[in-house]
């Protein structure tokens, strides 16, 4: 199918019209193309996100690759990657492939497998890297994310390993001594409420010591879910003295803050925590100035029976997809190109997917993008929300744009704030 987007605005230029024909932007006018009036909408190049949960293998319950693929591509993502906590643990080849196939057969999103540090995600022995990495899925990320690699002379062989092949590893960086019985941000509002807290410095520390395991080694780091100012602060020095460091920061620690648990409901509970009015600040200023290169949005679904109960039984972890882009809108309002950069082409770039965060202006560009409507305004109604799961901390909240197409190498799978297939 072909499509005339008549009237857009590519990152908020002035209004154009778009070609797209053979899964690429085409600059001249196509015969037969289907005309979409695109006036007042602005087109991004789709977004990409470094660190989503699928939950497929195991807890299809909660989402699988499917349900997952929709919900980012209503969100106006091309492509997402996807974390290796599932159950079984995305260790070797054979399951890292299995997400992938399940990912093009769903053919929503192009979905990326990450593949695990350590086998189960146990911090004890290597997983089969080399495997992952030769397989279909072609796996350049590697995460233990739910757990950090803890033990510093596993880290530095994995960085060392995946340094054959430009791979990467993504750290949840949580010093597990530090955060033993955790349950949210330690501070004024933990000692107010009598919670066991999770101190910033566990966050900090283990950063410190990867930007120099990876300066040593001479590999790419990438960090996960940035969260307080003091780690914005280790990441300024590493980047200045050169080490191959990327961060990431998802949407809820961009907007929400500790005070939250003060109501003890569970869907604000998120490892790493949500922590104070000045961390978030510290953490908008390093996204503009590029401290922080991505907004990730560390997509974690979960059943009812895991989220619905006593704060201390829940588990940790938000659903981010349909509403990363309205709350980052909502944050920083319309700097476009800001937002492709954070959200699509950097993302790309450090994930390595070629075909994504392209220039939408050049032909021959893939025709992976998105049409953003920013003068609606919506209310988040978690009954409308396609994934499986129901745990978003923005119910009721308005909140600006609407994702109104995205177009994966071409092919609509979302027209009209619908997913077409
Ligand atoms: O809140 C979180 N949820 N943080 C993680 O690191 C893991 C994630 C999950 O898998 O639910
Ligand atoms: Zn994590």
């Amino acid at each position: 199918m072909a499509y005339l987007l008549k009237g857009v605005s590519i990152l908020g230029a002035s209004p154009t019209d778009l070609y797209i024909a053979d899964g690429v932007i085409s600059d001249k006018p196509v015969d037969g193309a289907e005309v979409i009036d695109a006036a007042g909408l602005v087109a991004l190049p789709g977004l990409v996100d470094v660190h989503t949960h699928l939950r497929e293998p195991g807890r299809e319950d909660a989402e699988t690759v499917d349900t997952g693929s929709r919900a980012a591509a209503l969100g106006g993502y091309t492509a997402v990657c996807a974390m290796a906590n599932t159950s079984p643990v995305a260790d070797t080849a054979g399951v890292v492939e299995q997400v992938w196939r399940l990912g093009r057969e769903a053919g929503l999103v192009d979905v990326q497998p990450i593949g695990a540090v350590t086998v189960g995600l146990a911090g004890k022995q290597m997983a089969e890297l080399g495997a992952m990495a030769t397989s279909a899925a072609n796996v350049r990320i590697f995460s233990d994310d739910g757990f950090c690699v803890a033990d510093p002379k596993l880290m530095r062989r994995a960085l060392e390993y995946v340094k054959a092949f430009d791979g990467v590893i993504a750290q949840h960086a949580e010093e597990p001594r530090l955060t033993e019985g955790a349950q949210m941000h330690e501070g004024e509002v933990s000692t107010r409420l009598g919670l066991t807290g999770w101190p910033a410095v566990a966050e900090e520390a283990i950063i410190a010591r990867d930007v120099l395991l990876a300066e040593h080694v001479g590999s790419r780091l990438h960090v996960c879910h940035v969260s307080t100012a003091g780690s914005v602060e280790v990441l300024r020095q590493a980047k200045a003295r050169g080490v191959r460091v990327t961060a990431e920061v998802t949407p809820h620690h961009l907007l929400l803050t500790d005070e939250l648990a003060a109501g003890y409901d569970p869907v604000f509970k998120v490892n790493p925590p949500l922590r104070t009015r000045k961390d978030v600040e510290a953490l908008r200023r390093a996204l503009l100035d590029g401290v922080i290169d991505v907004v990730a949005t560390d997509h974690a679904p979960h059943a009812v029976q895991d989220k619905e109960c006593e704060w201390s039984y829940a588990r940790p972890g938000m659903l981010g997809l349909e509403t990363a882009l309205p709350i980052v809108l909502s944050v920083f309002g319309p700097q476009w190109d800001l937002i492709a950069d954070r959200m699509s082409i950097a993302p790309a770039r450090i994930a390595g997917l070629d075909g994504h965060g392209g220039d939408l202006t050049k032909a021959g560009t893939p025709a992976n993008l998105t049409l953003v409507d920013p003068s609606v305004q919506r209310v988040v109604d978690p009954a409308e929300l396609a994934s499986r799961s129901r745990n978003t901390p923005y119910a009721g909240m308005t909140l600006p744009g609407r994702i109104v197409a995205t177009f994966l190498r071409g092919e609509a799978t979302v027209l009209d704030g619908k997913a077409v297939k």
